[in-house]
């Protein structure tokens, strides 16, 4: 059966996946996930060597790239690098997070790669879910506390850490009835705090992101929706989605037709992603932070650590997240007198 011809619903993939043995698509996943143990110092300078990749990061870029193999952190470069902050096609090198939720390379991940490698030398941190965090929020509330008490903030700081540092956030997920994938909400669920509700990070109101979903049939702009949704409430200002139906059930199964299509679409969002300089907060961003911001100032926030981190941010006078430090004391200072 062709599948063009029979892949157009999730039923038909589940029952035909089955049939020609899909989850054996993980067992042939190379196993070195680089999963780094030891934290001796020696260890992490042998584990660099094995990887020469990382390696370079480690001579180029020090501190960042050590931290990510610290962190056993898969860390691969696109291309060659050019003149400082430019590559050799005078496009800005980026940080770039990518989070794939889902373990294995599918078209999904193929295309997040894909999307990425139109930054040449950008420094890229890669994470697979469930395999770099294996856990579901236990609703505990600790973390509307104290960040560092979540049973999980080990793991998870690993991936927030490339994630805050990052200026592009590439999200991949499969389409899996219809929503994103169970670990990719995972994730969602674990960085609640990141919400504007809670304690909104100012870092994410300069970001860019795109959000990247397959789907052999259809939901991907549902499974899209359900991150882009999250974005917005970390105060992202810059989301672009993109779903597609790639009638398959992994990369192989691509046409050639969709598959250039897919290349097309990805060097043109590339384009579109490095013409955008001046990365704005929208209306609707600035709403929802006025709304929890008053939220905060009567004190129904969620516990009185968040109104004293809005407080501390200078979010409850004049200062925004989006506004650059000095402004805001300045406007700070004028408010008060
Ligand atoms: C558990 C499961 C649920 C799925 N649900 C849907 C669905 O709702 N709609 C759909 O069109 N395809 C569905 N699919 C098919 C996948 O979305 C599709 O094959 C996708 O391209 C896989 O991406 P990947 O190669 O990145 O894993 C489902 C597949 C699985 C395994």
């Amino acid at each position: 059966m062709s599948n063009e011809a029979g892949l157009s619903f999730c039923a038909a993939v589940c029952t035909v996946g089955k049939k020609n043995g899909v989850t054996g698509r993980q067992k042939t996943e190379p196993l070195h996930s680089q999963r780094l143990f030891a934290c001796s110092v020696f260890d992490l300078l042998r584990h660099a060597q094995a990887r020469p990749i990382a390696k370079r990061r480690l001579n180029d870029a020090g501190k960042y790239a050590t931290m990510n193999v610290a962190n056993r952190i898969r860390v691969f470069a696109c291309g060659k690098g050019g003149g400082p902050g430019k590559n050799g096609e005078g496009k800005h090198e980026m940080k770039i997070a990518m989070i794939h939720g889902q373990n294995h390379k599918g078209s999904s991940c193929h295309i997040g790669r894909m999307l990425a490698a139109q930054f040449p030398g950008s420094q890229i941190s890669e994470f697979f879910l469930p395999k770099d965090l294996e856990h579901f929020c236990v609703g505990c509330y600790a973390c509307i506390e104290e960040e560092a008490d979540c049973p999980y903030y080990a793991e998870k700081k690993r991936i927030t850490d490339a994630i805050e540092a990052a200026d592009l956030l590439i999200f991949t997920t499969p389409t899996y009835c219809m929503r994103a994938s169970a670990p990719m909400k995972s994730l969602i669920d674990l960085t609640f705090t990141y919400w504007m509700s809670h304690k909104p990070r100012a870092c994410m109101f300069g970001k860019k992101a795109v959000v990247i979903s397959t789907a052999a049939g259809s939901g991907a702009k549902s499974a899209v929706k359900d991150i882009a949704n999250a974005l917005f409430y970390w105060g992202v200002p810059y989301v672009k989605k993109y779903g597609i139906s790639v009638q398959a059930m992994g990369w192989a199964q691509v046409s050639e037709k969709k598959k250039a299509r897919i290349e097309k679409d990805m060097k043109k969002l590339a384009g579109v992603i490095e013409e955008k300089k001046d990365v704005r907060v929208g209306l609707k961003t600035r709403l929802m932070f006025g709304l929890m911001r008053k939220m905060q100032i009567k004190g129904l926030g969620a516990s009185p650590k968040e109104k004293a981190y809005w407080e501390n941010n200078g979010w409850l006078a004049a200062g925004r997240p989006w506004k650059p430090a000095g402004k805001q004391e300045t406007e700070t200072h004028g408010a008060q007198r």
